[in-house]
């Protein structure tokens, strides 16, 4: 990537984690939100970028650097000149695809979505050009997960794929391919997981605590409700929900009626200051 400019549109948890990842591996980040999460999408950022201060991983100079490579705007804006358009808004494909659509048409750079369960091929036709479309599934927190899923899509093309590798590399990361697949490796894995533990508490077999404490003595470094309240419980419910209509709706992947109950009760989990447990 020569002009080394990425937009990110979507500034919560993800967005703004990979921003300030991709603006201290060098690249000018411009993060798209709505102008209310710009100031708790920037304190995400500073904190990060602190962090990095304190243990000895970036010099004052550097972390002064990377935050005046980032902006936060309202709109998009013009992207010519941009290299990668990376989206990280609401799991939802109609909020997805009317983004993609208002990209412009004659746009020659990357386009890239982070979503966790949807397919990648069908957002790519909403792209200006499928086949410079991919995935990139990054881990939360970005800030310090090192994988992320590169997702190819029907028409992705092997340029767009080493491409979308490249910059996985360049920002530090580790990329591990995988082909369009409803929750691709990691959620599709994983979901047994968050179900099976919501159904035992549900049933009153296992407290949260105790189940979360169980799991982490097998060597997970989250339990299932301390990760859950990490990802955002409406974020987990989305996939979930995706994960179950795109796998044919088999009974063991159906959502938990608990995940409604809280989403409806704003319960979101870390960024709503509570979820299955409380935040200061
Ligand atoms: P979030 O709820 O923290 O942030 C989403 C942001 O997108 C919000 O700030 C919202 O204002 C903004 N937004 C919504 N529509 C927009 C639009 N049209 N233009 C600009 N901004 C818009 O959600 P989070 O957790 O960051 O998830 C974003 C995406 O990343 C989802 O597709 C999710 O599945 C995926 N993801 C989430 C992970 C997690 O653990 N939370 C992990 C990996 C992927």
């Amino acid at each position: 990537m020569n002009h080394r400019t990425v937009v990110v549109i979507g500034a919560g948890t993800m967005g703004s984690g990979i921003g300030g990842v991709a603006a201290v591996a060098g690249f000018s980040v411009q993060l798209v939100d709505r102008p209310t999460v710009h100031g708790p999408s920037r304190s995400r950022i500073e904190r990060f970028l602190e962090g990095q201060v304190k243990r000895g991983r970036l010099g004052a100079s550097e972390q002064a650097g990377a935050l005046r490579r980032i902006s936060w705007r309202e709109e998009i804006g013009r992207i010519d000149g941009v290299d990668l358009v990376l989206e990280a808004v609401v799991e939802d494909l109609g909020a997805k695809a009317e983004l993609f659509s208002a990209l412009d048409r004659g746009f020659s750079g990357l386009v890239a979505t982070n979503t966790s369960s949807l397919s990648v091929s069908a957002l790519a036709e909403f792209a200006p050009d499928p086949s410079r479309f991919l995935g990139l599934h990054f881990f939360n927190p970005p800030e310090r997960m090192a994988l992320v899923e590169v997702v190819s899509g029907a028409k992705t093309s092997k340029e767009t794929l080493a491409a979308g590798q490249n910059f996985v590399r360049q920002i530090g990361k580790e990329a591990a391919c995988t082909r369009d697949s409803p929750g691709f490796i990691v959620n599709r894995v994983a979901r047994p997981i968050y179900l099976e533990a919501l159904r035992l508490v549900g049933d009153k077999v296992a407290s949260v605590e105790s189940l979360d404490r169980l799991v982490e003595g097998l060597g997970f470094p989250l339990g299932p409700f301390r990760l859950m309240d990490l990802i955002g419980i409406d974020v987990n419910l989305a996939v979930s929900e995706s994960v179950y209509r795109q796998l044919g709706q088999e009974p063991r992947l159906r959502p938990h009626p608990l995940q409604r109950k809280m989403v409806a009760e704003r319960r979101l989990g870390r960024k709503s200051g509570e979820g299955f447990y409380t935040y200061a």
